[in-house]
C-alpha cells in the first residue's frame, strides 16, 4: 500500500493518502488496536467499526476535557490496554486532539494513529503532534507534543459531514493558501464548496496538499519557535471573537484574517486584501461584523502569544508570503480601534 512517510525532531509518520478505512487492518492489527471515535462519526458510519474493539465518547469540543481522557482510560483497563495496544483516533480534532492526549499519558505513553474524518482534522488538526484537553475556559491548556505513528486519509468520510463543518475545515485551507501556497489560492479562486463536493479527485488532492503544507511547516519548527507560528495567521483576532461572540472557530478565524489582511496592508504594504475578502466570501465565511474592539484587544492583551508588552502578529507580505511582526501593544490598540 502506498505511503509517504515524515520525519520528526525524534519520530516518524506514516502518511496513506487517498486511501480507504478498509485497509486500516493493514496497517494495524485488530487484535492490539483499541478504535475511539465519537457518537456521531459512529452513527453515521456504524459498519465500518465491526470487527473493531470501540470505545464510543460524546461528540463535541464540550467533552475535549479530563473528564472524558477518565472515561477512556478506565475502558482501557476494562479492555486490558498495554504497552503493544495501539490507540487509534478515527473523527474530527476534538477526537484526535484527546486520543493523542490519552495515548501519551496511559502507561507513560503508547503507540497511537488517526483516521481524521472531518475537512478541518484532515488538513490541519491530525498534523503536528498537538494533543490535549481544554480546562475550564482555557482551550488547550494541558497536553503533549507526541506524533502519532499513521495518518489513514479516506475522503469518503466526508459525505456525511455537516455543512458548517465544511466552512471549517475551508477556513484553514484558505489560511494555508495565504501564507505559504499563492497557487493554490489561484485554484481556490476557481472553485467553491460544491465543487469540491462534488469531485472526489480535487478534494483527495486537495486534502493532500494542505496535508504536506501543514506536515512541511511543522517539520521545520516542531516545537513552534518560528515558522511554525504562521498558522496563527488570523488566529490572534480570531480567537477572541470565537470566546466573544461565540462564533465557530472557522468563521472567528475567516474574520481575523480579513482584519490580518487590512492590518497586513498597512504595515507591510500588502496589496491584495480584497482577493482575501473576496475567497473567503466565495467559501460561505463572513468577513467583516460588527465588534466591541475595546473588549477584543483586552482579550488580546492576555493572549498566549503575547511577549512582555509586544505581541507577535501574522502578517501577508503578498499571496502566498506571510511573516510575523512584533507589534507593541499601543500600536496595536490604535490600530485595533481603527479597524
Ligand atoms: N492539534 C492541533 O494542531 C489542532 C489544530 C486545529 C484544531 N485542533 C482542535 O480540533 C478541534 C476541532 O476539530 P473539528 O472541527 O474536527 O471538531 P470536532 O471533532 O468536534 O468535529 C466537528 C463535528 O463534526 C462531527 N464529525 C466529524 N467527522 C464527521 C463525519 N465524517 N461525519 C459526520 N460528522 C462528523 C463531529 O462529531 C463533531 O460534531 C478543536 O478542539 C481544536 O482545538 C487541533
Ligand atoms: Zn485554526
Amino acid at each position: 500500500m502506498k505511503k509517504t512517510t515524515y520525519k520528526f525532531s525524534n519520530s516518524s509518520v506514516d502518511y496513506y493518502f487517498d486511501n480507504s478505512f478498509s485497509n486500516l487492518k493493514n496497517i494495524a492489527d485488530k487484535k492490539t488496536s483499541i478504535v475511539i471515535t465519537d457518537e456521531n462519526v459512529f452513527h453515521d458510519h456504524q459498519n465500518k467499526f465491526q470487527g473493531w474493539k470501540t470505545i464510543v465518547v460524546k461528540a463535541g469540543e464540550k467533552y475535549k476535557v479530563q473528564f472524558t481522557a477518565d472515561l477512556i482510560i478506565s475502558q482501557l483497563i476494562q479492555l486490558e490496554a498495554d504497552r503493544k495496544t495501539t490507540l487509534i483516533g478515527v473523527g474530527g480534532g476534538v477526537i484526535t486532539d484527546l486520543v493523542g492526549y490519552v495515548a501519551s499519558v496511559y502507561l507513560r505513553g503508547i503507540n497511537f494513529g488517526f483516521v481524521p474524518t472531518s475537512l478541518l482534522a484532515m488538513v490541519d488538526a491530525s498534523i503536528g503532534g498537538k494533543n490535549g484537553i481544554d480546562v475550564a475556559i482555557y482551550k488547550n491548556l494541558v497536553g503533549s507534543i507526541r506524533q502519532p505513528s499513521f495518518l489513514l486519509y479516506d475522503t469518503s468520510f466526508l459525505k456525511t459531514l455537516p455543512d458548517d463543518e465544511w466552512e471549517n475545515g475551508f477556513a484553514e485551507i484558505i489560511k494555508h493558501a495565504s501564507i505559504k501556497d499563492a497557487s493554490m489560492f489561484k485554484e481556490l479562486e476557481t472553485n467553491s464548496i460544491e465543487t469540491y463536493q462534488k469531485n472526489k479527485k480535487l478534494l483527495a488532492d486537495l486534502v493532500k496538499r494542505n496535508a504536506i503544507l501543514k506536515t512541511k511547516v511543522v517539520q521545520k519548527d516542531e516545537f513552534e519557535k518560528g515558522d511554525r507560528k504562521l498558522l496563527n495567521f488570523g488566529h490572534t483576532i480570531g480567537h477572541a471573537l470565537e470566546n466573544l461572540n461565540q462564533l465557530s472557530h472557522g468563521r472567528a478565524i475567516s474574520i481575523g484574517m480579513t482584519h490580518a489582511s487590512i492590518i497586513s496592508e498597512k504595515l507591510t504594504g500588502f496589496k491584495d486584501a480584497k482577493r482575501i475578502t473576496k475567497l473567503l466570501l466565495q467559501y460561505d465565511l463572513p468577513t467583516f461584523t460588527d465588534f466591541d474592539k475595546q473588549k477584543v484587544f483586552e482579550v488580546l492583551k492576555m493572549d498566549k502569544k503575547r511577549e512582555r508588552k509586544e505581541i507577535n502578529f501574522v502578517l501577508l507580505q503578498k499571496i502566498g508570503k506571510a511573516r510575523i511582526k512584533t507589534i507593541p501593544l499601543k500600536q496595536l490598540e490604535k490600530i485595533i480601534r481603527e479597524l
